[in-house]
């Protein structure tokens, strides 16, 4: 299965049998979403694997009752690592060491990106991070004939509570794995005229 194939076959999973998941799958999607890119290659993710039974019953408590938790043999636990960002994020050293930017030019835009921080803040650039991660996750779910489903849908503070997560770590995405028991059409999608313009369109925006 070629990148596009598994992309465009990809779809959310919301039924699943019980049939259990070799660990080696499970191990090469988690393979897929450790070798995501991440900015200054900080990789801010840590990826908690639940098969426990009463734990995924927690998590589906904690989902607002979405079954998807009880059925699939495996929930990955898509965590942001705050620690792991701050230690290699701050400084932009790798972007220099990569010749990205000069010493100088580095320098001015971390202290550009700092006071930037009201709209781009540590969470939502760990959590973008994390969810490079979790699309590879989940690609490669799509390659080896697992389903898989984003969830975002969930209380964080109870997920925290359940795995007992030090402060740095914070719940980003649920992500069960597992055979699909259900083949669920291709959901619509805005057609690609609708969402991709060329650059004349920003005169028009600015008209408007
Ligand atoms: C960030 C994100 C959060 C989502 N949260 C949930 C969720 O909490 N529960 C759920 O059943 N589906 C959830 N979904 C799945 C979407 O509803 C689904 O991706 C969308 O309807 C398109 O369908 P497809 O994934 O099959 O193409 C989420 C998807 C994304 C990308």
């Amino acid at each position: 299965m070629d990148t596009f194939d598994a992309i465009s076959r990809r779809r959310s999973i919301r039924k699943f049998k019980s049939d259990p998941v070799p660990r080696e799958l499970i191990t090469r999607c988690l393979e897929a979403a450790r070798l995501a890119p991440s900015g200054t290659n900080c990789q801010p993710w840590k990826f908690l694997v639940v098969r426990d039974a009463d734990k995924r019953r927690e998590i589906m408590d904690a989902s607002f009752g979405q079954p998807m938790f009880g059925q699939a043999p495996v929930v990955i636990v898509l965590l942001g690592d705050a620690k792991a960002y701050r230690k290699r994020f701050r400084t932009g050293q790798e972007l220099m060491e990569a010749g990205a930017l000069t010493r100088e030019d580095g320098d001015r835009a971390m202290a550009a990106y700092k006071e930037m921080k009201s709209v781009n803040d540590d969470s939502t650039a760990i959590i973008m991070n994390c969810v490079l991660a979790g699309e590879n996750m989940v690609l490669e779910a799509t390659e080896l004939g697992l389903g898989s489903c984003w969830v975002m849908l969930f209380r964080k503070d109870r997920i925290s509570e359940v795995f007992h997560l030090p402060k740095h770590l914070f719940p980003v995405a649920l992500i069960p794995l597992g055979y699909a028991d259900q083949d669920p059409p291709a959901r619509p999608r805005y057609p690609l005229g609708e969402v991709a313009f060329d650059e004349s369109v920003a005169k028009a925006w600015e008209e408007n």
